[in-house]
């Protein structure tokens, strides 16, 4: 009955079975709306296998956001085996399709040595790619990563070291509105890091990241001074080793991703589980213990004691 409605705008059909029918006729968007409904339950019962089956369609038709997302959960394990290299593939193919933010996790992968081997060069390679065609997370990410290296390692001259690119990078970033590049920044102003120290510009940063929910960014408001009140306390922008732990508990937070799934900046098709008040509920100890068999849906990751440790340290000073 519906197919013959469809010829009429699908009139008394629900959107559900408008979509199913259009998806039943190959069209990989709507395969992908569908896949979409099943796994929220929308309009029809939740069914995470058929979620997975039309997505995969969908994927094969070549539309783009659904070879990120099946990618992503082949590479992570989320509800299939995890297999980093036809995860990989996936991923290459929706970068290939002209999406920045595969290309942006692909380059993260390389740069980390997660679900690939180790490279350096293909990661900032896949970064800058996706940096030049404006995407601000392979913008910040490929800045950070460059300001991080000293100048003189080989490493550094092997992938094209230039910290006023960097810089500018982080700034575009920035100014799009993409709040980590935005602490970035702040914390360049206020170390005089790459840029001409400056606590005004570093608070306007650390101010615009905080709008906008970044922790960090409002906890380092309250240790930069106003400009109007004098010189910067002295060894503010000198990081103590237990800020150096958070800071690569941070940088492991970012490559794993975390934020896909407990921020409201995720990724379309996963759940936000916010983290809140995790010090009323877990020691450091016991975080880490979490993070090293973490229940189902979230995935066990590979990390090391040490890294656990590290950022389970970030995940209590970042969310109290
Ligand atoms: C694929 C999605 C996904 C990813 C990626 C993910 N998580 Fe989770 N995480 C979840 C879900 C879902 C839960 C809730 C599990 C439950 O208790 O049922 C959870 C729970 C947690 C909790 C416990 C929260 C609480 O209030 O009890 C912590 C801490 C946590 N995750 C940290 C992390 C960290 C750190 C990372 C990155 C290394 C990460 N997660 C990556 C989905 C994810």
């Amino acid at each position: 009955m519906c197919v013959s409605a469809i010829a009429f705008l699908g009139l008394g059909c629900s959107d559900f079975e408008v979509m199913r029918v259009v998806a039943h006729l190959g069209d990989g968007h709507a395969q992908y709306r569908l896949a979409h409904m099943y796994a929220d339950g929308s309009g029809v019962a939740k069914d995470d296998e058929a979620a997975a089956r039309w997505l995969e369609r969908a994927a094969e038709g070549d539309v783009a956001q659904a070879q990120y997302e099946l990618g992503t959960q082949i590479v992570l394990g989320i509800g299939v085996p995890a297999d980093p290299e036809a995860g990989t593939r996936w991923l290459l193919r929706a970068a290939g399709n002209g999406l920045h933010a595969a290309r942006t996790d692909l380059g993260l992968a390389y740069l980390r040595g997660k679900s690939v081997p180790l490279d350096e060069s293909e990661g900032v390679r896949h970064l800058r790619l996706a940096a030049d065609a404006g995407e601000p997370k392979a913008q910040n990410t490929l800045a950070v990563f460059l300001l991080d290296r000293p100048r003189e390692t080989e490493n550094a001259a092997r992938v094209g070291f230039d910290r006023r690119a960097a810089v500018d990078w982080l700034q575009e970033s920035a100014r799009s509105g993409f709040p980590a590049a935005q602490y970035n920044l702040g914390l360049l102003y206020a170390q005089g890091r790459g840029v001409q120290a400056d606590p005004a510009q570093a608070r306007a940063w650390y101010q615009r990241a905080a709008a906008q929910g970044h922790v960090a960014a409002g906890r380092e408001l309250e240790r930069v001074p106003d400009a109007e009140r004098g010189a910067p306390r002295p060894g503010s922008a000198v990081p103590e080793p237990a800020a150096r732990e958070v800071a690569s508990g941070r940088a492991l937070y970012e490559d794993y991703d975390c934020a896909g799934c407990h921020e409201t900046a995720a990724r379309p098709g996963m759940p936000v589980r916010p983290l809140v008040k995790l010090a009323e509920r877990f020691s450091a100890a016991q975080l880490a213990g979490f993070l090293a068999a973490p229940p189902a849906p979230m995935p066990a990751l590979p990390l090391s004691d040490a890294e656990r440790e590290r950022l389970a340290e970030y995940l209590l000073e970042t969310y109290p």
